[in-house]
Parts: structure tokens; C-alpha cells; sequence
């Protein structure tokens, strides 16, 4: 038996309910790095997911951001973000989302991002399109970076490195009409599946962060590599670059031009 679309929708809007519902409260909150915050409701909603899971196929294989690796059947693995953005979430900002992506022999089948406090569901069906609470959802039709809007996150773990991201994110604000940070890679690749920003790029993210919003970009009619324009991009060093066909390649020559120049 494989999963369905409907079951993987509801499971997401199970886990964004108790998102939605210790939204604004305080927090348990732990530190796993020195800017990388864990709460309590981050534990709470992968645990539903994986009792979720678990009950549906008990065979299969699990990778979730807070508990890690379940091993089980190689050819379906699951890839649970329980709560994308909990730095927003920490600090009462109603940006932030769960994100569940289904794989078959390690290609992206299924893929579910729910934004509990905007009531949307993003979802997509490999070869079969992709769709904002039931709806067609289409990338953007931009041509040019100067009416481009993008996106762009900064890993934690990259401050104390000159990877930091800095000069790329001046970089592509000088050549287009801005870049948002807005602190949920999930959400960053839905709003460019859905039209709303041109482009998006981070380096260092994990499977559990885009494994989900990628198949929506690529469903949704855009292009989606690693940072270096490679295919493999669940594959490490994980990195993404996400942007509709036109402006994919020339994002991506930017891109590489920076990383071409030495920092000064
Ligand atoms: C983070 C968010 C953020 C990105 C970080 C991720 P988390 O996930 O997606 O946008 O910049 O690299 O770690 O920790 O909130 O699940
Ligand atoms: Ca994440
Ligand atoms: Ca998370």
C-alpha cells in the first residue's frame, strides 16, 4: 500500500494544529547551537507525524530533524520537518510551517508544506503537478533579474565562515529588485512554486528542509538544482537553487561569479 496524497495533507494540518495552537505562548526553548533553538512543540508535532507514519507503514524508513534516523525499508523513506522556522516561531512571528516529503527509491513522490497560521496547504505529486490548497499552483513568469523579487536563509552554522552567504545576498540585492529572508527555507520554496517570489537560493540546508518544497518548485513548472546547478540535490553537500526557467540560469551565474571573486 502506498501513501496518498489526502492521508500525507491531513497528517501535515494534524501537526499544524498544535503549531497553530502554541503559537504566541511561551516556550520550553533548548538551545542544539549557538542560534539554533529546539521547543517543545517542534517535538510535539514530529512525534504525531511519526506515530502517523509509523502506524500507516511500519516498514518504512524515517528521517526527522529532531529525532533522527529510523531505519527501515530503504526504497520509502519520509523526510519530516515538524516545524520549519522555529526561530520565527520562538519569537511569536507568524512565519513557519511543517513539511513531510514522501520518497521511492530516493526520488521525491509526494511532498506536503502546511503554513498553519495562513490556513495553506501546498502540495504536489510527482508528474501530476502541484497546488495551493487544492488550486494549480504556477511559478512566476519573470524573465529578467531587475523585476525579480528572491529569497535567500543564512545557516547558522555559517556565521563564523566567510560561506556566510553575505556577499551573494549583496550580490543579487544590487541586481534585482530585492532579496527576503524570511526564515523558512519550506516556505521560501512554496512561495516561489506559487508565483509569489522569483527565486531562491541557500547553501547548507538538509533533506528535511527542502526535500518536500523542491518537488512543489518543480511541480509547479520551475527549475530546482544545488547552488553549482547540479540535478542531485538530495545528495550532500545539500544546497538549492530554485527559480522559474528563465531566471534560473541567470541566478545561477551570479551566483558563481561571486563565488568567483575572492572576499575582500
Ligand atoms: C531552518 C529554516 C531557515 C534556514 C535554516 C534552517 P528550522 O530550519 O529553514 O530558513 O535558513 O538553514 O535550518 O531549524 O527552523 O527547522
Ligand atoms: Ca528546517
Ligand atoms: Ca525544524
Amino acid at each position: 500500500m502506498k501513501p496518498s496524497l489526502e492521508q500525507v495533507e491531513a497528517w501535515a494540518k494534524e501537526a499544524g494544529a498544535i503549531l497553530r495552537e502554541g503559537y504566541g505562548k511561551t516556550h520550553q526553548v533548548q538551545l542544539k547551537g549557538a542560534v539554533d533553538l529546539v521547543t517543545e512543540i517542534d517535538h510535539r508535532s514530529e512525534a504525531l507525524l511519526i506515530d502517523r507514519i509509523q502506524s500507516a507503514f511500519p516498514h518504512h524508513t524515517i528521517i526527522a530533524e529532531e529525532s533522527g534516523l529510523r531505519s527501515g525499508q530503504k526504497e520509502h523513506c519520509w523526510y519530516i520537518d515538524p516545524l520549519d522556522g522555529t526561530l520565527n516561531y520562538a519569537h511569536g512571528l507568524p512565519l513557519f510551517a511543517v513539511s513531510i516529503a514522501y520518497a521511492e527509491y530516493d526520488q521525491v513522490m509526494l511532498a506536503v508544506v502546511y503554513e498553519p497560521m495562513r490556513d495553506e496547504c501546498y502540495s504536489a505529486e510527482r508528474g501530476k503537478g502541484a497546488w495551493l490548497n487544492g488550486e494549480p499552483i504556477h511559478v512566476s513568469q519573470q524573465t529578467t533579474l531587475i523585476s525579480s523579487l528572491f529569497v535567500t536563509g543564512f545557516p547558522s552554522v555559517d556565521w563564523t565562515t566567510d560561506q556566510n552567504n553575505v556577499r551573494y545576498f549583496e550580490r543579487v540585492s544590487r541586481l534585482s529588485q530585492g532579496v527576503r529572508r524570511l526564515g523558512s527555507a519550506a516556505l521560501d520554496l512554496c512561495y516561489v512554486a506559487a508565483g509569489r517570489l522569483d527565486g531562491f537560493w541557500e547553501n547548507r540546508l538538509m533533506p528535511y528542509d527542502m526535500a518536500a518544497g523542491m518537488l512543489i518548485v518543480a511541480e509547479a513548472g520551475g527549475t530546482v538544482t544545488t547552488i553549482l546547478g547540479e540535478p542531485n540535490y538530495l545528495t550532500p553537500p545539500y544546497s538549492v537553487l530554485a527559480a522559474n526557467a528563465a531566471i534560473h540560469p541567470q541566478l545561477l551565474q551570479v551566483l558563481q561569479d561571486v563565488r568567483a571573486t575572492k572576499p575582500t
